[in-house]
């Protein structure tokens, strides 16, 4: 994929084979367990999760493995969803295809949590996050929880173990292009173009959303020795993770 100024095109099939090579061990140490435990999928009374911008489904199926839910997965990219109902299908998640800002098979107060992983860097147009995030709300019952993670836009350019967004010294102002970079298991680097929000902004879309209260987390690896266990960090010579968190959560409540 080439870096250019224009935010990439996640409806391309080259874009979904590029992005399932991604090494996210860091997403599995320090961004989705954590998006896990803000909706508290083991409770009994969350039940149906909505997973908004899905991909390639390996989140949703983690969700249904390691919990019960059944997983409501949805993206605008066919080709992601392609992949989502062969190479990561789980009898527990069904697939939709979105339109716009729509999620037109969910009525309303229907589920019971909703994430969003890495989906709202995708998306150039405030209006459209707004669209999203009211949507959400809209399908989300009174007391569900909707967890948005995202790379932590306050730590642009530092190289993280299998990423860095930004530049280093370059200062991004809200809805502009800012290119990205992600190590592949192959070791190899892919080049894409996301759009910068800082962390505020997703906290206003929330409160315009009518959420009730939100709230932010930004996990450390000793938070993910508490949540996952002491040996959870080990295996791997983290770096920059060792002092600065890369994601940021933020977390809404209806
Ligand atoms: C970086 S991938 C993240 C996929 C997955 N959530 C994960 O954590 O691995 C972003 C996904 O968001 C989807 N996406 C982008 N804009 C979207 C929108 N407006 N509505 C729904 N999905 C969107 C893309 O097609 C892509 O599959």
């Amino acid at each position: 994929m080439d870096a250019s100024r224009e935010p990439t095109a996640w409806t391309s099939s080259e874009v979904a084979d590029d992005f399932v090579r991604w090494d996210d061990t860091v997403g599995w140490l320090l961004g989705y367990p954590f998006v896990f435990a803000a909706l508290r999928l083991e409770q009994p009374d969350v039940t149906a999760l909505l997973d908004l911008g899905c991909g390639p489904g390996h989140v949703a199926r983690r969700a249904a493995e390691e919990h019960d839910v059944d997983v409501h997965a949805a993206d605008i990219s066919p080709a992601m969803l392609t992949i989502a109902r062969t190479r990561y299908r789980h009898p527990r998640v069904t697939c939709h295809l979105m339109t716009g800002s729509k999620l037109a098979f969910l009525p309303d107060a229907s589920v019971d949590a909703a994430m969003s992983c890495f989906v709202f860097v995708c998306v150039p147009e405030r209006r459209q996050l707004q669209d999203l995030a009211a949507e959400v709300h809209r399908v989300l019952r009174p007391g569900g929880r909707f967890a948005l993670l995202n790379a932590h836009p306050g730590h642009t350019g530092v190289v993280f173990d299998s990423f860095r967004i930004g530049l280093p010294g370059v200062d991004y102002r809200p809805g502009t292009p800012m290119p990205v970079r992600l190590r592949r298991t192959d070791d190899e680097w892919l080049d894409i173009v996301d759009t910068y929000w800082p962390g505020e902004t997703y906290h206003e879309l929330l409160h315009d959303a009518d959420f009730t209260r939100v709230w932010q987390e930004e996990p450390t690896l000793d938070d993910a020795r508490r949540l996952l266990g002491a040996g959870a960090a080990s295996g791997r010579e983290w770096t920059a993770e060792r002092e600065t968190p890369p994601f940021l959560l933020v977390v809404g409540e209806k």
